[in-house]
C-alpha cells in the first residue's frame, strides 16, 4: 500500500548518519567521525579527566563507551557464523567507528568538555549474515538505530536489550528470529519503530505493544495467532501492519477511539471473524484500511463514511452482505474501493460514479443483481446472515461529528 509513512524514519537516519540513500547497505566509509586524540587505543585515553561526579570511585576513562562497544560488537561476531559478503572483515581492532555497517557519532560529553565518539547506530540490512543476537549488545546504550532488516539472524532478542536505552528503531524485518513476540521490545524505553515482519514469531500479540509510545508497528508475515488484544486502539502508531498472520477472533471494538492518528492499518489475510466495528470511523485520519481475506460478516458500517481523507479501501475475500453504502462510494479522496469476493447485493448512485471517478472499484463475485462477474444464484441464496453486527441507529443523513456519542450511548458500552 504506498503510503509514505517511513519517511520521517528515513529523514532521521539520513541526518543522524549523512549516508546517501544509494548506500544500500549503509556502509562506506563511516562518516567523518573523529577518534579525537585517544590514539585508537582500548579506552584508556590519556590527559586529564574529570568524572562525572565527584562520588564515583573508579571514573570510567573517556573511550569507554567504544571500550564496552568493542565488547559488544566482538561478542557478537563471534556468534556470526556465516557472512557471504565479507563485510565483518572490517570489524577487527578498537576503531569500531570504521567497522563496516557501525555508525558513531560525537554526540556525548564526557564531562571534561570534548566530545567522544559513541556509536549511534548499525545499518546491517541485506548484509545476509547467519547468527543470532548476543545480550553483550545492551551495551551499546548510546545506539538509536540498529537496523538488520535482510539477514539471517535466528532465535531470540536478547533479554538485556531492555537496556538499550537510546534505541528508538529496531529493524529485525526478514530474518528468521522465532519463539513468543520479543517482549523485551516493549522494555526499551525510548523506542519508536518496531519492525519485526518477516520472521517466524509465534503466539499471541501481548496487549502491552498497544499501550506503548511505538509509531510503527509492522507484525505481518509471521505466525501470530489467537485474538488481537481489546486495547488495540489505544496504539498512537501511525502505522500497524497485522497482515498474514493467523490471527483471530474479532477486530476490537475500540477500534479508533483514542488513536486518531493511524493512517495505515492491515488486517489482512488473517482469521478475523465477526463485523468491521462502527468504531473504524473514528480514525479520521486513516489513509489505507485493508480488512481482505478474513471472515468478516455483517454490513460495511456507515462510519467508514467518516474516513474523509482514505484513499484505499480493500474488504475483498470475506463474507461480508448487504447493499454497499453510498456513503462509502461518496468518499471524496478514494482511489480504491475493493469489494471483491462477498455477498454485497447491491450498490446504487454514487457506487456506479466510482467509475466515472476513475476510482479503482472492484466489486466482482459477490451477489449484485444485474452486474457482471457475479457470483451463481445458489451461492447467493446461501449467503451468509449479517452475524450480530450493530447497526447505529439510521437516522440519516448519518453525522461523522457525533459519531463518538453515538457510539457511547450504544446499548452495549464500549470501554475506550
Ligand atoms: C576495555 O574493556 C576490556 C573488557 O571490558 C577491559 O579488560 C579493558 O581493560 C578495557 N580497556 C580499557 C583501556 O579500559
Ligand atoms: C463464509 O462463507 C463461506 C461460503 O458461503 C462459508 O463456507 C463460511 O462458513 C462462511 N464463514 C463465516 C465465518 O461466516
Ligand atoms: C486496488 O487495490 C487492490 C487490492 O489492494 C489491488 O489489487 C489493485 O491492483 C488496486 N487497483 C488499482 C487500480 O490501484
Amino acid at each position: 500500500m504506498g503510503i509514505c509513512w517511513s519517511l520521517p524514519f528515513l529523514l532521521l537516519l539520513l541526518s543522524l548518519l549523512f549516508v546517501t540513500s544509494e548506500a544500500d547497505f549503509g556502509f562506506g566509509d563511516g562518516f567523518g567521525v573523529s577518534i579525537g586524540g585517544g590514539g585508537g587505543g582500548g579506552g584508556g585515553g590519556g590527559g586529564v579527566w574529570i568524572g562525572e561526579g565527584a562520588s564515583t570511585p573508579n571514573p570510567t576513562p573517556p573511550f569507554s563507551d567504544l571500550n564496552s562497544s568493542y565488547t559488544a560488537l566482538q561478542a557478537w561476531k563471534s556468534a556470526i557464523t556465516d557472512d557471504p559478503l565479507g563485510i565483518l572483515r572490517s570489524w577487527v581492532g578498537s576503531n569500531v567507528c570504521s567497522y563496516k555497517g557501525v555508525f558513531c557519532s560525537d554526540l556525548k560529553d564526557d564531562g571534561d568538555g570534548l566530545p567522544s565518539p559513541v556509536v549511534s547506530a548499525i545499518d546491517l540490512n541485506h548484509a545476509n549474515l547467519e547468527g543470532t543476537l548476543v545480550k553483550e549488545l545492551s551495551l551499546l546504550t548510546e545506539m538509536s538505530l540498529l537496523h538488520l532488516n535482510g539477514n539471517r539472524f535466528s532465535g531470540t532478542v536478547p533479554q538485556t536489550f531492555g537496556d538499550l536505552s537510546s534505541l528508538t528503531e529496531l529493524d529485525l524485518s526478514n530474518n528468521q528470529f522465532s519463539g513468543p513476540f520479543p517482549s523485551v521490545t516493549l522494555l526499551v524505553p525510548n523506542l519508536i519503530y518496531l519492525d519485526l515482519r518477516f520472521n517466524r514469531f509465534i503466539g499471541q500479540i501481548p496487549q502491552q505493544l498497544f499501550n506503548k509510545n511505538l509509531d510503527a508497528i509492522f507484525l505481518n508475515n509471521n505466525q501470530f495467532e489467537g485474538p488481537l488484544p481489546q486495547n488495540l486502539g489505544n496504539s498512537p502508531a501511525s502505522v500497524i501492519n497485522l497482515a498474514n498472520n493467523k490471527l483471530s477472533g474479532s477486530i476490537p471494538a475500540s477500534l479508533g477511539y483514542t488513536n486518531t492518528a493511524l493512517k495505515e492499518i492491515l488486517f489482512l489475510n488473517n482469521q478475523f471473524t465477526g463485523c468491521i466495528p462502527e468504531g473504524v470511523g473514528l480514525f479520521s485520519d486513516i489513509i489505507v484500511l485493508d480488512t481482505s481475506l478474513n471472515y468478516l460478516t455483517g454490513h460495511l458500517p456507515d462510519s467508514i463514511s467518516c474516513l474523509q481523507d482514505i484513499e484505499v479501501l480493500n474488504f475483498a475475500h470475506n463474507n461480508l452482505s448487504g447493499e454497499l453504502p453510498d456513503l462509502v462510494c461518496s468518499l471524496k479522496n478514494l482511489l480504491n474501493l475493493t469489494v471483491s469476493f462477498n455477498f454485497f447485493s447491491g450498490f446504487s448512485q454514487d457506487c456506479s460514479k466510482l467509475f466515472l471517478r476513475s476510482v479503482g472499484f472492484d466489486f466482482s463475485s459477490n451477489c449484485i443483481p444485474g452486474k457482471g462477474m457475479q457470483r451463481p444464484q445458489p451461492e447467493c441464496s446461501g449467503a451468509p446472515g449479517s452475524g450480530n453486527c450493530l447497526e447505529i441507529p439510521s437516522a440519516k443523513p448519518f453525522a461523522c461529528g457525533s459519531l463518538l456519542d453515538i457510539l457511547n450511548n450504544l446499548p452495549i458500552p464500549f470501554s475506550p
